[in-house]
């Protein structure tokens, strides 16, 4: 089954939106099989957004990224990085729909308080990137039965 990997960004953990973003997907369904908190330097983040170096936004986004702790996790389930992608809404936040997180709460592109991955490769690369294999688990969701037909 699919796999994804969610940040919540130094803004997100500021404001303390951890535990809503968080049960977003624990009641939307996903299982949680990582979870960390740390304050990533900027070597982590040029390898995690090796696809944005060369923007002009870029050294904000490094100084923003690194002002404070993230918390990172991955989630596993149906369609999960597509799902997790329109949970969080669009990259803008003023182009998000209510009931998405970042439609409910935040308003510049700057500021989007989280993080998901784009696609499958992405998400593998992503979490191989922020955790060891020993950090994510493996185990039984004991409430899959009511989960999944
Ligand atoms: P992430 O889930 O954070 O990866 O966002 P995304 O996939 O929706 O967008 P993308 O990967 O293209 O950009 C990563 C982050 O850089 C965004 O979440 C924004 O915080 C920031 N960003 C992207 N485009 C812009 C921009 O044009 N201006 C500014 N200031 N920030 C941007
Ligand atoms: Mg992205």
């Amino acid at each position: 089954t699919e796999r994804t990997y969610i940040m919540v960004k130094p803004d997100g953990v500021q404001r303390g939106l951890v535990g809503e973003i968080m049960a977003r997907f624990e009641k939307r369904g996903y299982k949680l099989i990582a979870l960390k908190m740390r304050t990533a330097d900027e070597a982590l983040l040029k390898k995690h957004y090796c696809d944005l170096v060369e923007k002009p936004f870029f050294p904000s986004l490094l100084s923003f990224m690194t002002s404070g702790p993230v918390v990172s996790m991955v989630w596993e389930g149906l369609d999960a990085v597509k799902q997790g992608r329109q949970m969080l809404g669009e990259t803008n936040p003023l182009a998000s729909k209510p009931g998405s997180i970042r439609g409910d709460f935040c308003i510049d592109m700057g500021k989007n308080i989280c993080h998901g991955s784009d696609s499958v490769e992405s998400a593998e690369n992503e979490i191989a990137l922020w955790f060891t294999p020993e950090e994510v688990l493996k185990y039984d969701q004991t409430r899959a039965a009511h989960i999944y037909e």
